[in-house]
């Protein structure tokens, strides 16, 4: 499974990307905005520290205005990866930019038939928001299962790219299901890699060290 980091926020982006962790990164509306920088500048300084896909998320609602802006972010770089929500004209550019080579990543997915018309549109990636489904009670990872089936049944290409993670269990049953991707905010790609004995147990290794060379 690919990762990617969840986040617009550059100092995140190169701490991780020095661990050799990450395959792209997403960003949205909301994480360019915590950034005061304007989207290109944010994804330009993205694309000179991970090589991998870099979401860019068009701000139009109309499919004329979607390509239009999908076709200047584009330019940025070769790993631009244009995301449009899934909504009719969001498909309806979806399929103009796959059509012109350009890899889309359609965001926003609640549904397994969503995903089906996205992998129709000829997206590159679907991104399923698991833990907003999770906040209104529902399993957001049996969605997972339900594209991952449907997607398997008719050897669509369209990566599954989970997002919306909040706990390292949404990583580890992502993983389980065979989602191609999982895009992780920093704060959880932090948490995959504790546990309290690892460090209970590296207290105790240095502390006996530290008694045999008394
Ligand atoms: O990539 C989508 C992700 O940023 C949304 O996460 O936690 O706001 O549902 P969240």
């Amino acid at each position: 499974m690919k990762f990617f980091l969840d986040t617009a926020n550059l100092d995140d982006i190169k701490h991780y990307a020095a661990m050799g962790l990450l395959d792209g990164v997403t960003t949205n509306p909301s994480l360019v905005a915590k950034t005061g920088k304007s989207l290109k500048q944010v994804i330009t300084e993205i694309c000179e520290v991970v090589d991998g896909p870099i979401s860019a998320e068009v701000i139009s609602t109309d499919k004329k205005g979607m390509i239009a802006e999908g076709l200047e972010l584009a330019k940025i770089h070769k790993n631009v990866t244009i995301k449009v929500p899934l909504t009719e004209d969001g498909l309806g550019a979806c399929r103009e930019l796959a059509q012109q080579n350009i890899k889309v990543n359609v965001t926003l997915c609640f549904t397994s038939v969503q995903a089906l018309l996205a992998a129709k549109a000829g997206a590159t990636f679907i991104s399923p928001f698991i833990g907003r489904l999770d906040d209104l009670g529902q399993m957001g990872l049996e969605l997972i299962e339900d594209i991952r089936e449907i997607y398997d049944n008719y050897a669509f290409p369209t990566e599954i790219l989970v997002a919306s993670v909040r706990s390292p269990q949404h990583v580890r049953f992502a993983a389980k299901i065979g989602a191609d991707v999982c895009t992780v905010p920093p704060k959880v790609i932090g948490q995959l890699m504790k546990h309290p004995l690892t460090d209970t147990g590296l207290a105790q290794f240095l502390k006996d060290h530290e008694k045999s060379s008394e």
